[in-house]
């Protein structure tokens, strides 16, 4: 089966090519650390079910927009790749929480059985904790030359992405939300905080690599964080409705099964096409005011996160 792509877009200009062989490199560097430091010499089979959450899966989006981020501002390159595991657990955290039967009751994620479906509930539930915690261990180590200004820094960014104004809270709404007909403003505030949020403290995350950052080209960083993140879940909810299970990893349909309002539900599929369109263009504007010299990767990356078919 053809799998069904999200938005089509042809006048960015954007060479997936020259964005894969940008990302190779970072992507062998993140995996090989992440393999190095998660769920090692953990308890019986705590350490087992964080390394099944985290390895040899997913597209490694957030690690990503730390790096490129983190080189457009010529950030410290061991701070980057800290902070780009670290985003990363979070986000595997928030997925084996998001899939529990108490929340989305989801039995597939990225092409293998849930974590829970593999471990049990509790243990999902701790190997979500522990990545948590251990999201933030990475980012204060005391042996390398991280200045500790930074350390601080990327604890903060990412603690409020991660807490109850950022992703936790996002995901409160969203349950909250089950069968209600949100208007817009209120659908945006909840994709913002569930998804956008840890997007954009990536971004933030990665320019935090680099001290003496110029004030406009943070604030401009931080809006193309904030469009793109937003853009991101948009297309979530569109993937939801017109991709398959196969080539999602995930199970398609859930949204409509369990009366979920989404871009979809709201604006209908042109209508979220149109929007994620919107929100690309939103991005792509702020890194054009950034002052950045570099922004090719991040101009990249926002492109994907439109068109993308997973
Ligand atoms: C899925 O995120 C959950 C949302 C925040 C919408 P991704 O689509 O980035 O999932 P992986 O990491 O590629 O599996
Ligand atoms: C999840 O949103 C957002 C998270 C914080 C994990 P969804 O519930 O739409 O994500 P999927 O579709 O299950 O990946
Ligand atoms: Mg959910
Ligand atoms: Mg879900
Ligand atoms: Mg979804």
């Amino acid at each position: 089966m053809t799998a069904a792509r999200t938005v089509v877009r042809t006048d960015t200009g954007w060479d997936p090519r020259r964005l894969a062989a940008w990302s190779e490199p970072h992507l062998a560097n993140v995996e090989a650390a992440l393999s190095r430091w998660v769920g090692i010499d953990a308890p019986v089979q705590l350490g087992d079910a964080m390394r099944y959450a985290v390895l040899d899966g997913g597209k490694r989006l957030r690690p990503l927009l730390v790096m490129a981020a983190s080189e457009a501002v010529h950030g410290d390159a061991a701070a980057a790749l800290r902070a780009a595991c670290a985003t990363e657990l979070i986000h595997a955290y928030s997925l084996v929480h998001d899939d529990l039967p108490c929340m989305d009751n989801d039995i597939l994620r990225r092409g293998k059985p849930t974590v829970h479906v593999q471990f049990g509930e509790a243990d999902a539930l701790l190997a979500g904790d522990a990545l948590q915690a251990l999201a933030f261990e990475l980012l204060t180590p005391d042996d390398t030359g991280i200045a500790p200004e930074v350390q601080a820094k990327l604890c903060r960014l990412l603690a409020r992405a991660a807490g109850s104004q950022g992703m936790a809270g996002g995901q409160a709404i969203d349950l909250a939300s089950v069968g209600l007909a949100l208007d817009e403003a209120q659908l945006r505030e909840m994709h913002r905080l569930k998804t956008g949020a840890l997007l954009q403290g990536s971004v933030e995350m990665g320019a935090a690599c680099a001290q003496n950052v110029a004030p406009a080209a943070l604030d401009a960083l931080r809006a193309y964080g904030a469009a793109l993140g937003l853009a991101f879940q948009v297309v979530d909810d569109i993937l939801d409705v017109v991709a398959d299970s196969a080539t999602l990893g995930k199970t398609a349909g859930k949204d409509a099964a369990a009366d979920k309002p989404t871009y979809v539900s709201l604006l209908g599929l042109d209508g979220a096409r149109a929007q994620a369109s919107q929100l690309l263009d939103e991005s792509l504007a702020a890194l054009d005011r950034s002052g950045l010299a570099d922004t090719e990767a991040l101009r990249a990356l926002a492109t994907m996160v439109v068109d993308r078919d997973r």
